[in-house]
């Protein structure tokens, strides 16, 4: 067993990971930025495996923003690529691993075919009692709430929901989000110390994490380190 193991003695519930540098990975050797997505795919099959190994129930994996559609039409499109042969080829292992997967984020927005391969992959893992594997796709978290607000206000216009009856707990069960608890811990590769457009709600309590590790190179090691630095926090949610 990993020396790394040892000392892991507090679990989080819900791991988040806004996994970056894939582009940085592959330009240090002199590769185009695809080959670091391509790598990265080899830590997301790792890190999944490994939460699920320390009970991890939850793990969200922020994999495409709102904004990164901005980027040129190659690189989203090899994204997008990697991620239905990502989905096409891990099923079965996610099955074997008894990993059922989710999405969260503007679905519709992704490639059809895309679309077409996610959805099967979730309906097959859908009985799978291990860990939820969350993957935030075309995800932005204004546009989630958003999406929230205009969801509510239907509930209210339709007579279903009492505005003055709003409270933190509804609107939360108007979210992408309305299915999963809280992330207990986010961690962002990279050293970048910012949220990126990343579960603005949700993370109001969550400890957070920032390795300098590039997302191809985290692995499950580096995993190990996050969740024994989250086992020292000391959480006291405004209370003292
Ligand atoms: C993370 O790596 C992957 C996505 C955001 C899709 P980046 O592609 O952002 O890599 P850097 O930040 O340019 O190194
Ligand atoms: C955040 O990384 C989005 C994902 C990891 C999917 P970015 O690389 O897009 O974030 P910025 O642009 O550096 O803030
Ligand atoms: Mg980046």
């Amino acid at each position: 067993m990993s020396r790394s193991l040892d000392e892991i003695k507090i679990i989080p519930r819900h791991i988040a990971i806004i996994m970056d540098g894939n582009g940085r990975w592959a330009k240090e050797r002199g590769l185009p930025r695809t080959e670091g997505h391509r790598i990265g795919a080899d830590s997301v099959s790792e890190v999944v495996e490994e939460c699920g190994k320390l009970g991890v129930e939850f793990l969200t994996l922020y994999a495409f923003s709102s904004e990164n559609w901005k980027r040129p039409k190659r690189e989203v499109s090899a994204l997008m690529t990697l991620l239905e042969r990502f989905l096409k080829t891990k099923t079965a292992e996610m099955l074997e691993k008894n990993v059922r997967l989710q999405a969260i984020g503007r679905l519709h927005d992704l490639p059809k075919s895309c679309q077409e391969q996610l959805h099967r992959s979730i309906e097959k893992t859908s009985q799978c009692t291990g860990l939820t594997l969350i993957l935030a796709l075309s995800y932005g978290a204004r546009e989630e709430i958003v999406d929230g607000i205009k969801s509510l206000l239907e509930s209210v216009e339709k007579g279903h929901l009492d505005k003055a009856m709003i409270d933190n707990d509804i609107f939360a069960k108007h979210l992408y989000t309305r299915y999963y608890p809280d992330p207990d811990l986010l961690i962002r590769t990279s050293g970048e110390l910012r949220i990126s457009n990343f579960m603005l709600w949700q993370i109001s309590y969550t400890e957070f994490y920032v390795t300098e590790t590039l997302w191809p190179d985290f692995r499950k090691e580096a995993l190990h380190l996050a969740v024994k630095a989250y086992g020292q926090r000391q959480r006291r949610f405004g209370a003292i």
